[in-house]
């Protein structure tokens, strides 16, 4: 490997969908996730995912949703807002956000977060964890379902070019109802 190479970050899911497959309402509201089906452990393992991770890359629509929330819930960490639009990002900034905007191929994208050091990447969004998978960027899935079914909304998974093989890590149930399991993507 040459000096200037940088490890490919590893980039990850952590996601919550409805028994039925979806991450939001067909108009992005998520009235059937927020609070339910954790039980005894409400924020299941969130905490501890967040604090391994470098940097959250998430789509705009993602972005605009995170915006209409009562606070801003990264903290400190390096945001990146996928648009092919100009956004006004003064509003996350305004909230203590350290909020950036990229656009470009998934890969470039890594590529660039790989240059300025970041290792673990957390991929949020539909339509962008979707991308990423389809680039073969996504490295490790954490999916939560909810004892729900919403009938329709924004879909988790979508068409893919070949199959993606899983490694299933582990399955871990709440009291609520919730099912929580880590897949790894095999290589
Ligand atoms: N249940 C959960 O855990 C969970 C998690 C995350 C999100 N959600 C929900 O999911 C909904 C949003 O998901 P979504 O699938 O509709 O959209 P999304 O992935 O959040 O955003 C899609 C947008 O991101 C931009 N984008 C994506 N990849 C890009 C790239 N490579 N370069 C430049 N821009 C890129 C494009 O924005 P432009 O159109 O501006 O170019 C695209 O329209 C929201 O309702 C959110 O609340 C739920």
């Amino acid at each position: 490997m040459k000096e200037q190479d940088h490890a490919v970050p590893e980039c990850s899911v952590f996601v919550g969908v409805s028994l039925d497959g979806f991450i939001a309402r067909p108009n992005g509201d998520l009235d059937w996730l927020m609070g339910e089906g954790g039980g005894d452990s409400a924020e299941y393992g969130y905490n501890e995912f967040i604090a391994g991770i470098d940097a959250i890359v998430m789509g705009r629509k993602t972005f605009e949703k995170v915006l209409t929330f009562d606070k801003w819930y990264y903290g400190n960490k390096r945001v990146i807002v996928l648009s092919r639009q100009s956004l006004d990002l003064s509003v996350a900034q305004a909230r203590g956000g350290v909020v950036e905007q990229m656009t470009g191929p998934p890969a470039e994208i890594v590529s660039k977060l790989a240059g300025s050091g970041a290792k673990r990447l957390y991929v949020d969004g539909g339509i962008t964890i979707q991308q990423f998978l389809r680039s073969r960027l996504i490295h490790r899935l954490i999916i939560s379902r909810l004892p729900v079914l919403i009938g329709e909304g924004i879909p988790l998974f979508g068409s893919l070019p070949c199959d993606i093989r899983l490694s299933h890590i582990a399955t871990r149930t709440y009291s609520g109802g919730m099912v929580q399991s880590e897949y790894h993507i095999v290589a």
